[in-house]
């Protein structure tokens, strides 16, 4: 299964945070409605998920299979919980899913790039810059460096740049 790690990042290059008094870009967020429609899920964080519940209503993910990660969570109506990344591949492949799109936070998508599960990144660049911040990193506890090849690069409006890049899941030796 195809896995796609999408997020959006500031201007200066951390991964991005929203919330009521900044909220994401509207182009982002159309970008992201447009790929979780294409690929038919969406793989998120639990504390992300509670965020974007608002009043609990399906909204714009009605029919969209949402797999909500979390170590503590019981049933969650209308979504699936699982218990770890590969929990949540696993469900979506045995769904009949060709791809998996992995839609943050912080905490998740570092679990996936640290367990080697994404075949993709999307960076969404919006036209913000943060302080201290949250940090997208393919290992936590020391440094390692890796080439990624760049798919497509190309402006979605509101000074929003889409990035697209392809990773070698094979090629994790590098350091
Ligand atoms: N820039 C973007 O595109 C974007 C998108 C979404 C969110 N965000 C930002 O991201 C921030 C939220 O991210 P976050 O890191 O705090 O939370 P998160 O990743 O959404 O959720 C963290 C929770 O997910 C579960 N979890 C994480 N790794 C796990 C693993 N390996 N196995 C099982 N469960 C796991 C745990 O749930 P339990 O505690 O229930 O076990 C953990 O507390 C916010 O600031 C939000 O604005 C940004």
């Amino acid at each position: 299964m195809k896995t796609i790690l999408w997020a959006t990042l500031t201007a200066n290059g951390n991964y991005a945070q929203s919330g009521p008094e900044h909220p994401p870009k509207k182009e982002a967020l159309d970008d992201f409605a447009a790929h979780a429609k294409a690929v038919g899920n969406f793989i998120v964080g639990r504390r992300t998920f509670e965020g974007m519940r608002g009043n609990g209503g399906p909204g714009p993910f009605a029919g969209i299979d949402i797999v909500v990660v979390s170590k503590n969570a019981s049933e969650i109506p209308g979504v699936t919980v699982a218990r770890s990344p590969k929990e949540a591949l696993d469900y979506l492949k045995q769904k009949g899913h060709q791809s998996a799109l992995i839609s943050g936070g912080a905490d998740i998508h570092n679990s996936f790039l640290g367990q080697g599960l994404v075949d993709e990144v999307i960076f969404n660049v919006a036209p913000v810059l943060e302080g201290k911040g949250l940090n997208l990193l393919i290992d936590k506890d020391s440094y390692r460096y890796k080439h990624v090849q760049l798919l497509e690069c190309k402006p979605l409006g509101g000074g929003v740049v889409h990035l697209r890049y392809a990773i070698d899941r094979a090629d994790s030796q590098e350091v």
